[in-house]
């Protein structure tokens, strides 16, 4: 949902989930936990989007957060008849955008690559 949240708000358009991969447990979240969720994009495309998912737990007892779920989400975007159609370009700012954009566009290739072999 986060991701589709992000995604729409990027393109304007609605969006749908075309594939989620390297969703990672590092951490178990204890009951009682709260979670904090921060999505961003990474990477755009003609009509796709890579957005970045990292999910904290954060005992509420001593404020103390550990990073437990990391996720890559592609979601690409529709125009009004369902059809994929193109996304605005991503602002880049900082090197660390430039580095998320270069690697985003990496992962975006290989899932391509991946696609063909099956
Ligand atoms: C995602 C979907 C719209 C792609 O449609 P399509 O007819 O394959 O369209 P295309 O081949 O033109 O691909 C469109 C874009 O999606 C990307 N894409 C397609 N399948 C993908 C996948 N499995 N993973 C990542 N990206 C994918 C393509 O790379 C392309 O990106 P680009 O335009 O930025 O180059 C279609 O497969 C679909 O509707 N899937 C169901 C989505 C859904 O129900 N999601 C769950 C609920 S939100």
């Amino acid at each position: 949902m986060i991701a589709g949240l992000v995604a729409q708000r990027h393109c304007k358009k609605n969006a749908v989930t075309a594939s989620i991969d390297r969703v990672n447990f590092l951490k178990p979240v204890m009951v009682g936990n709260a979670l904090i969720l921060n999505a961003r994009l990474n990477y755009v495309s003609r009509s796709s989007m890579e957005i970045e998912i990292r999910v904290e737990a954060e005992n509420l007892f001593t404020g103390t957060r550990t990073l437990t779920n990391t996720a890559y989400v592609t979601s690409v975007a529709l125009d009004d008849t369902g059809k994929p159609t193109d996304v605005p370009p991503l602002l880049i700012v900082t090197e660390d955008d430039k580095k998320r954009f270069a690697e985003g566009e990496q992962r975006m290739l290989q899932r391509k690559r991946e696609r063909k072999q099956n």
